[in-house]
């Protein structure tokens, strides 16, 4: 008699860890897996193909040094086809990037930035 009472009892604690861990297992989510539901939320993986980079500064240290400054949130488009800008039109640009979009660049290599920017190709072009 006790012994099937301990065994019920096992039998209902085991019931209630498995009841339990059903209803709160993480989701399986496997390499595949495009959407997961959890809680009530339910993420979905999105594809976003966007535009391969056609163009880029050119080689060399001052191409580089704009790479690395500059193309972290917009294509390298936005800053070459600018209209010819004086020097201190650029240093409002670069200040501008670093106020309003929290850029962030060491203004120990502004000076660096701006002659790169000013010697461009189509900034050294004549102006229309
Ligand atoms: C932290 C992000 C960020 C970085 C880094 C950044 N920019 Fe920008 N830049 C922006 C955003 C955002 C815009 C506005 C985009 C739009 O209007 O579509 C912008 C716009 C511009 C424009 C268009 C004119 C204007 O004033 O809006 C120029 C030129 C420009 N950036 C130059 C630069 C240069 C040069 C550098 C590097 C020294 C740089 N950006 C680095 C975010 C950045």
């Amino acid at each position: 008699m006790m012994r099937r009472l301990a065994l019920l009892a096992i039998g209902i604690v085991a019931l209630l860890f498995g009841g339990y861990w059903l209803m709160h297992r993480p989701p399986a989510i496997t390499e595949t897996a495009t959407s997961v539901t959890a809680a009530g939320v339910t993420l979905t993986s999105q594809t976003l193909a966007l535009p391969d980079e056609k163009i880029a500064f050119a080689s060399g240290t001052e191409g580089e040094l704009l790479t690395v400054n500059c193309t972290a949130c917009h294509s390298p488009e936005m800053i070459l086809n600018q209209p010819r800008l004086a020097a201190d039109k650029w240093q409002a640009t670069i200040d501008k990037m670093r106020k309003a979009y929290h850029a962030t660049i060491d203004p120990a290599n502004d000076a660096k930035l701006v002659a790169a920017l000013t010697t461009l190709p189509a900034q050294r072009a004549p102006a229309k």
